[in-house]
């Protein structure tokens, strides 16, 4: 029986409950499909700090090297918001993604037609199916470049650098990406101002050249952050760099109504990767069973399809997903005032009943 290794990182705030209802999904599936899973539980975030004094040991990064892919819930906690930079549970994030080489960051928006009034948008701008797909560069540019603060704590300067093969492995990932969907790519950078970008955009147009059918179009962050606005309908794969990427698919998280639904994948060139929700550690509704799993399901479906190259699982997943919105189910952030709304481990059931 084919067997896969799986991480867990059940993190802080309300990432032990939403994991939960991920792991149920996965056993699901392991005995609808005949295969085994070993879960490996390792702690990240404050959930370290309370037990190792640090974000993530060196040993759970080896760990987590060893597996097929990684489930995470969230990270973060105001408790250790006073932390130095080295020791915040955001680290333990930085670390993870630069250690394990988990360059491709990807993260789908959808709005399904059963949350349309969800979206803060008005019906007439989207006007179809708005389904997008950031591609974010993760192990370069101002996230780990030189930092510097003067002795007298009087100035500070980040550094964005980018190389070419840096670039040139990330979007070819958008590409292929944009070849599964609509065949756009829509290249996000600041070529006007930063020498970073003008490589980026020159390296970009470069390996568009290998991807014939697919259209590239170059915008400017800040119109990119308007026109997600005005005319998200525009889109199908936004290639852009770790800060760009990370401003740009927290906006478009609002655009379907719920950032609890929306799942992410962080991988590497080995496939291995890294699937979480991107929302965060909701510290005031943890532990209450109220939060939506659905982000941290559908970042399961993830894993299924890019790292476990089981794209039925990953389809299965999805239509459960589906099945169980359609049919009105909804936890309390997307509940109607008259609906009684249902709790993290009552929408997972119903996922897991409907595969
Ligand atoms: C994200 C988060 C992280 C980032 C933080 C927690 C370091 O905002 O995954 O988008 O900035 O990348
Ligand atoms: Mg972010």
């Amino acid at each position: 029986m084919k067997s896969y290794k799986i991480g867990i990182l059940k993190g802080d705030g309300i990432g032990p409950e939403i994991v939960d209802e991920g792991i149920k999904v996965i056993k699901k599936l392991a005995l609808l499909n005949g295969f085994e899973i070993e879960f490996v539980d390792e702690k990240i975030g404050g959930d370290a700090i309370d037990t190792y004094g640090v974000p993530i040991t060196d040993e759970t990064l080896d760990v987590l090297g060893s597996c097929d892919a990684i489930l995470m819930g969230s990270v973060g906690d105001p408790k250790y918001d006073q932390m130095t930079p080295e020791l915040r549970p955001e680290k333990a994030l930085l670390k993870m993604r630069k250690t394990l080489g988990l360059f491709a960051n990807i993260r789908p928006a959808k709005l399904y037609e059963a949350l349309k009034a969800h979206s803060p948008l008005k019906p007439s701008i989207i006007n179809g199916e708005l389904d997008i797909c950031v591609v974010r560069e993760l192990n370069g540019g101002i996230y780990f470049g030189k930092q510097v603060e003067s002795e007298d704590g009087q100035s500070a300067s980040d550094e964005m650098a980018y190389s070419v093969p840096e670039v040139k492995r990330i979007a070819k990932i958008a590409f292929e990406m944009a070849m599964t969907r609509n065949k756009k790519v829509t290249s996000v950078d600041k070529a006007n101002v930063l020498s970073s970008s003008r490589l980026w955009r020159r390296t970009v147009i470069e390996i568009s050249k290998d991807f014939p059918e697919v259209t590239l179009e170059h915008l400017y962050v800040d119109n990119a952050a308007m026109q997600l606005i005005i005319n998200p309908m525009q889109f199908d794969v936004i290639l852009t760099s770790n800060l760009f990427g990370d401003i740009l698919s927290d906006e478009m998280s609002v655009l379907t109504g719920s950032i609890g639904l929306l799942p992410s994948a962080s991988i590497n060139e080995s496939k291995l990767g890294l699937y979480e929700p991107i929302h965060g550690s909701a510290p005031s509704i943890a532990g209450q069973n109220i939060a939506n799993p659905i982000a941290t399901v559908l970042s399961v479906a993830m894993m299924f399809r890019y790292s476990l190259d089981l794209h039925d699982c990953a389809d299965q997943i999805e239509s459960a997903v589906l099945k169980v919105l359609n049919a009105g189910h909804r936890t309390a952030d997307l509940a109607s005032n008259d609906q009684k709304a249902l709790s993290t481990s009552e929408i997972g059931d119903l996922i897991t009943e409907a595969l």
